[in-house]
């Protein structure tokens, strides 16, 4: 950082400290200074200060949402972390990635009982989840051994690669008798453009799975291993060995229930979201957000359990942000009332 642009931000901070001090309490330089230090923040000349006004911005947001939690008035709470110093468009580009196709986009299948499940891709096994079996009060699948350890996509607009590569891992592992798996999700950015998706631009998992599909497998990441930034296919089919398969994938009711069921019987199932500013800044507690159950469905996570906590129903979701977002990687959504439109594009993929 240059004199003048310490000089000028010190300048902001003193007269917005001044102005602002009764309802937002004290928000200085030395804790942006901390803030760059945690997350090792680098910025380009010249930069410096938008970065700290946004931050102190939602620095102020997450103080009020914290003292709002602390009298009970939320059930979750927001923590300045690693991309709280970040533009919307900068959060558009490299954290999310989601585009839903037009077939699914158009209309959602009726929603009915277990069976109901669309038999678009169903090839002969006409109840994949039973109806009549006990659930039981809770699920959590993030020990499992089948359960990778969490990714992050950097800064790479991917999500919908991370989101198709867990249910892969997770089905291989299950089938080679619990075995873990870590697969390539560059394969996905690299070689499946033909199948609808954009690499780090966007795409979506049900793409990826008609090109896993397709091709054979996918192959490890140790073998063709991530680098977040689209290149050239480097996957040969019946050439490049390959570590994980797929065999079909089932588009669910968007009833929680049924989705339920299915995760409990079968494993991860991939959702479409909205991810709102709340939502990246997410730190703990349930995530109960009325603004987050409208808006434009932009990111993919995973469900990966579920359960009960004082009084409120939840998933435990799982997102490719790395491990220091969230507890862990993961984040707990109120459950049964559509939280960030999760029901609406529900996905399990079998092998
Ligand atoms: C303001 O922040 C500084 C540095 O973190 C701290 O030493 C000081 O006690 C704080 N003052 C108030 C009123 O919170
Ligand atoms: C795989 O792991 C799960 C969860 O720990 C366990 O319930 C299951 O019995 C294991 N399966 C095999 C084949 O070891
Ligand atoms: C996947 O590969 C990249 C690049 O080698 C590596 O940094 C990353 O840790 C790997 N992911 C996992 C989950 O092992
Ligand atoms: C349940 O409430 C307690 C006490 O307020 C809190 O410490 C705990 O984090 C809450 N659990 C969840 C999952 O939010
Ligand atoms: C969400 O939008 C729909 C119409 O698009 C409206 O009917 C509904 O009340 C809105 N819900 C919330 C929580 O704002």
């Amino acid at each position: 950082m240059n004199l003048f642009t310490l000089l000028v931000c010190s300048f902001l901070v003193i007269t917005s400290v001044v102005a602002a001090a009764d309802e937002d309490g004290n928000i200085s330089m030395l804790m942006f200074t901390k803030f760059k230090k945690r997350y090792r923040k680098k910025y380009n000349k010249g930069a410096q200060c938008s970065y700290f006004r946004r931050w102190k911005n939602r620095k102020r947001l997450i103080i009020r949402h914290n003292k709002a939690s602390a009298l009970g008035e939320t059930s979750f709470r927001l923590v300045d972390n690693q991309f709280a110093d970040e533009s919307d468009d900068e959060w558009n580009a490299k954290l999310l990635g989601l585009v839903i196709p037009g077939e699914f986009s158009a209309k959602k299948f009726g929603i009915k009982e277990l069976t109901s499940i669309d038999p678009k891709k169903d090839v002969g096994e006409r109840q994949i989840i039973s109806s009549t079996i006990t659930i039981p009060s809770s699920l959590d699948l993030r020990k499992h051994p089948c359960m990778p350890p969490i990714k992050s996509q950097f800064s790479c607009g991917a999500c919908w690669a991370f989101i198709a590569t867990t249910p892969v891992e997770f089905q291989s592992c299950l089938r080679n008798g619990n075995r873990t798996v870590v697969l390539s999700e560059q394969q996905m950015i690299d070689c499946s453009n033909s199948y609808g998706n954009f690499g780090c631009n966007g795409g979506f998992y049900t793409q990826a799975w008609d090109y896993i599909m397709a091709v054979g497998g996918q192959t490890a990441n140790a073998t063709y291993p991530y680098k977040a930034v689209a290149g050239t296919c480097q996957f040969t089919p019946g050439v490049t060995r390959v570590s994980g398969r797929l065999s079909r994938y089932f588009y669910l009711d968007s009833n929680e229930r049924t989705i339920l069921s299915a995760l409990l019987q079968r494993g991860p199932i991939a959702v479409s979201i909205v991810a709102n500013s709340k939502f990246i800044l997410y730190s703990s507690g349930i995530f109960d957000d009325e603004t987050c159950k409208n808006g434009t469905i932009n990111h993919g996570v995973l469900l990966v359990g579920y359960g009960t906590a004082n009084g409120t129903n939840y998933w435990i979701v799982r997102n490719s942000w790395g491990p220091l977002w969230g507890q862990n990687g993961y984040i707990l959504m109120k459950r049964n009332v559509n939280m960030c439109r999760l029901a609406e594009y529900a996905f399990l993929a079998l092998l």
